[in-house]
């Protein structure tokens, strides 16, 4: 039986993260309320979410994002209420997000963080009642307190976070996140507000056998990705693919297994985001003990070179990601 953390499940993420600060000699509580803040976000988005099919907020808000994505009511709704949060919580500098084109310079030059979000993530599943998240990364800013926001600081590599997490929209609301101490899990109780720590320490199995990819590109992967899911199906392997990322990477997480959005003729580099998707789960992945690569390189190591850089992503238990980018 792994040995689990000192701290009691069932204690409320405010306690947990209180706690944890203290673990930090020199803390000063800002990363700590931004953790907050993004939690308050977290409860709001879940209410909405829950309603959505009443509130006529589900289904195509009508514009198209900086990705030629058709943005969904709530792809809006999430990015707002997010950005409220994050200009309250008044602990950031700057805010990007998949949903915006440009850095969210939130006029705050005191701010020492930036956030970088995906803030509602699997958007085709909306409306068909699916599982869905949201996903963010904290980087200290790099350039001075008190003056202007620069590239330098929204454009660090994976490995600079100070805190990674994501918040899944489920059978129940879940926030999962590291600030390089280990991976925790909090279940969200809408009857008292509150999240409690109910997956203390988690750590990914270093095998699996559970696979994620859409398929629907196979004749457009790459030999060895064509040569791994044909490894997969010898092996009897589960396939599982929910079509929201966070959902598919949180019972990997779980269970052991490897997710990937490879190349492909759409699109090159793939489908996910460096900077809002991708970074935030390789760190989770990494702290819980498992792996995250491009197919090449660590993706906690790629010098970002622009806001909605897309990457290749192989993400899970380490010995899967070491078999699919074998060459
Ligand atoms: P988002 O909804 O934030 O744009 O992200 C969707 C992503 C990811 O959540 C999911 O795994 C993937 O897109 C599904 O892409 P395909 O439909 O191309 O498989
Ligand atoms: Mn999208
Ligand atoms: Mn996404
Ligand atoms: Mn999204």
């Amino acid at each position: 039986m792994q040995n689990r953390i000192a701290t009691p499940v069932g204690i409320t993420l405010d306690r947990f993260i209180k706690k944890k600060q203290n673990d930090f000699a020199f803390a000063t509580g800002e990363l700590s309320q931004l953790l907050r803040d993004i939690a308050l976000a977290g409860k709001i988005i879940h209410r909405e979410v829950n309603r959505a099919g009443l509130l006529s907020i589900s289904g195509a808000y009508g514009t198209e994002n900086v990705q030629g994505e058709e943005q969904q009511k709530l792809d809006v709704i999430a990015n707002i209420r997010f950005i409220r949060a994050l200009k309250n919580g008044g602990e950031v500098c700057a805010i990007v997000s998949e949903e915006d084109e440009e850095i969210l310079d939130v006029q705050n030059p005191n701010g020492r963080y930036i956030v970088a979000m995906d803030p509602l993530d699997g958007s085709s599943n909306i409306d068909v009642n699916v599982s869905i998240g949201t996903i963010f990364s904290i980087f200290r800013r790099v350039s001075p307190v008190g003056g202007p926001v620069s590239q330098e600081d929204v454009l660090q590599k994976g490995s600079e976070q100070v805190a990674a997490g994501y918040l899944l929209y489920g059978s129940s609301t879940m926030m999962v996140y590291t600030t390089g101490r280990g991976v925790n899990g909090f279940t969200y109780d809408p009857s008292l507000g509150e999240f409690f720590l109910s997956h203390a320490n988690i750590r990914i199995p270093k095998d699996g056998n559970i696979y994620s990819i859409n398929e629907g590109s196979y004749e457009s992967f790459e030999p060895h990705v064509i040569k791994y899911i044909k490894f997969c199906k010898k092996q009897n392997y589960t396939a599982r693919y929910i079509g929201s990322l966070v959902a598919d990477f949180h019972r990997n997480l779980l269970k052991g297994g490897i997710y990937i959005y490879p190349a492909n003729k759409k699109s090159v580099n793939g489908k996910l985001r460096l900077n809002y998707e991708c970074n935030a789960l390789a760190f989770i992945c990494e702290q819980a003990g498992g792996k995250a690569t491009d197919g090449k390189q660590r993706i906690l190591d790629i010098q970002p070179k622009s806001l909605h850089q897309r990457v290749p992503f192989y993400v899970g238990s380490t010995n899967m990601v070491d078999a699919a980018t074998a060459d």
